[in-house]
């Protein structure tokens, strides 16, 4: 692309990002970002991405999760490893179900900047700046902490780079080997989708062991013992990934370091905007935010201007009407898509359009709608004739009273108990898997189907 600097986004509008003061503190910081080495590598955002293209076509299905934001605070290697753990049931449960290969993308190791619906707070009368994530000011509630502060784009990278090197082990060091696959159900004993994974274990089990005293598996013993696990976030604070953007050796081209999918929020996907303008010049897989305001005109545009090349993988769009909206805008927008004979992925986001305060006061959201938007998003793609290619959701392996409902349900009353996300509210382990045993009954009566129709 020759039109395109990555420092280019400076010139257009930018929505959403802070204002830093200290000039002189935020550019020392570009600098030594700039000499960091990139936390992901070229290779594996082009292998991501052609797995990206399975998915568009239906012969791979993308599952993405993970925090709503990542906290400086609550950053443990117990946290990651549940979240991991969780992800790999579920793409067990996925992989069960729809007889694909589940692609497995974290919202991990740099999803730290958050946009906000408003640009101040009020507490007690008292009104301060919005918290925007970690990475960008403190959630305290205090005039100091809410400064926004470069340094913090270091931290950030650090974590970053510590639950990457974390992840990376878990993903090659036996810990997701499939024979685990038990071993991973450990601390969900008593729930009815515990129940359900342990027979699912039980199945894959056996056929393991049939497949070992047959002597199948002797070629695909690597493929079994590990995982691909991406990590990706939301691009939102373009001077970090400026600072991480590199040359790959091998293209020529330019590639963001900071995690291997990046995606374009809902509110900052105008077309000629700073987010769109750095998105476009980079070869990573690019996810965009689809919520009830984009217009089929919009994404055209966007469509253009993110895969100019239509590359299979290069884009997902992310669906995330609200229950109930699904149908008043995924079908206008699939037809936009048919128009244009765009290649892309389409993705099922059930959380931000859900979002309520619950009579307790709390940001949640009923898990009863999450259900309900999944349902709905499967159900036009059937109509439509068109692939539902993937789920995006906030969760996390902690067993956390955030999300209202689920088979052992969480209560209005209930969500002050262990309510600790630092934005929105998350699925906790249980609803997540039960979720997961949803998606996994929509493909598979959809997988039914299409053998049914073939047979015919
Ligand atoms: C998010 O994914 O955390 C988010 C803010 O989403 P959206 O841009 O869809 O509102
Ligand atoms: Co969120």
């Amino acid at each position: 692309m020759t039109d395109w600097v990555k420092s280019g986004w400076r010139k257009k509008p930018r929505v959403q990002m802070p204002e830093y003061t200290d000039k002189a503190a935020l550019n020392a910081v570009e600098a030594q970002l700039a000499k960091y080495p990139p936390l992901v590598f070229a290779g594996e955002a082009r292998k991501l991405k052609r797995a990206l293209g399975k998915a568009a076509s239906g012969e791979a299905f993308l599952l993405q999760g993970g925090d709503c934001a990542e906290s400086f605070a609550e950053f443990s290697a117990d946290s990651i490893r549940d979240t991991f753990k969780v992800m790999l049931q579920m793409a067990m449960v996925l992989t069960y179900g729809a007889k694909v290969p589940v692609i497995k993308v974290g919202r991990m190791a740099g999803q730290f900047a958050k946009p906000r619906s408003a640009d101040t707070e009020t507490v007690g009368g008292v009104e301060l700046p919005s918290y925007r994530g970690d990475i960008i000011n403190g959630f305290e509630f205090t005039p100091e902490a809410r400064i926004p502060d470069p340094a913090r784009m270091l931290q950030a990278y650090t974590q970053a780079a510590a639950s990457l090197n974390l992840v990376r082990a878990f993903s090659h060091g036996g810990y997701a080997d499939v024979h685990q696959v038990h071993a991973w159900t450990l601390g969900f004993t008593e729930q009815d989708e515990a129940e359900k994974y342990r027979d699912l274990a039980n199945r894959i089990s056996d056929t393991l062991d049939f497949m070992q005293a047959a002597g199948v598996n002797q070629d695909t013993a690597h493929t079994l013992q590990s995982v691909d696990f991406y990590t990706s976030h939301e691009a939102l604070l373009l001077e970090y990934e400026e600072a991480l953007c590199r040359i790959d050796s091998t293209t020529g081209l330019p590639v963001a370091g900071s995690g291997h999918m990046l995606w374009i929020g809902d509110r900052t996907r105008q077309p000629d905007g700073a987010h769109v303008e750095f998105l476009r010049g980079v070869q990573n897989p690019i996810g965009l935010k689809c919520g009830p305001t984009i217009t089929s005109g919009h994404l055209k545009v966007l469509m253009n201007k993110l895969n100019p090349k239509n590359e299979p993988g290069r884009l997902t769009l992310i669906a995330r009407f609200g229950a109930g909206q699904v149908g008043d805008h995924l079908p206008r927008l699939i037809k936009a898509v048919k128009e244009e004979g765009a290649n892309v992925v389409w993705s099922c986001d059930p959380m931000h359009g859900n979002t309520i305060k619950s009579s307790s006061g709390y940001k949640t959201r009923p898990f009863e709608s999450v259900l309900r938007e999944v349902h709905e998003f499967f159900s036009v793609h059937n109509a439509e004739g068109t692939v539902p290619g993937g789920v995006h959701f906030e969760m996390t392996g902690k067993d956390v009273t955030e999300c209202t409902g689920g088979v052992r349900a969480v209560t209005d009353e209930d969500l002050s108990d262990r309510y600790h996300t630092a934005c929105d509210p998350r699925l906790n382990a249980s609803q997540a898997l039960e979720l997961a045993f949803l998606v996994a009954e929509e493909l598979g009566g959809r997988r039914a189907r299409t053998v049914q129709a073939a047979a015919v």
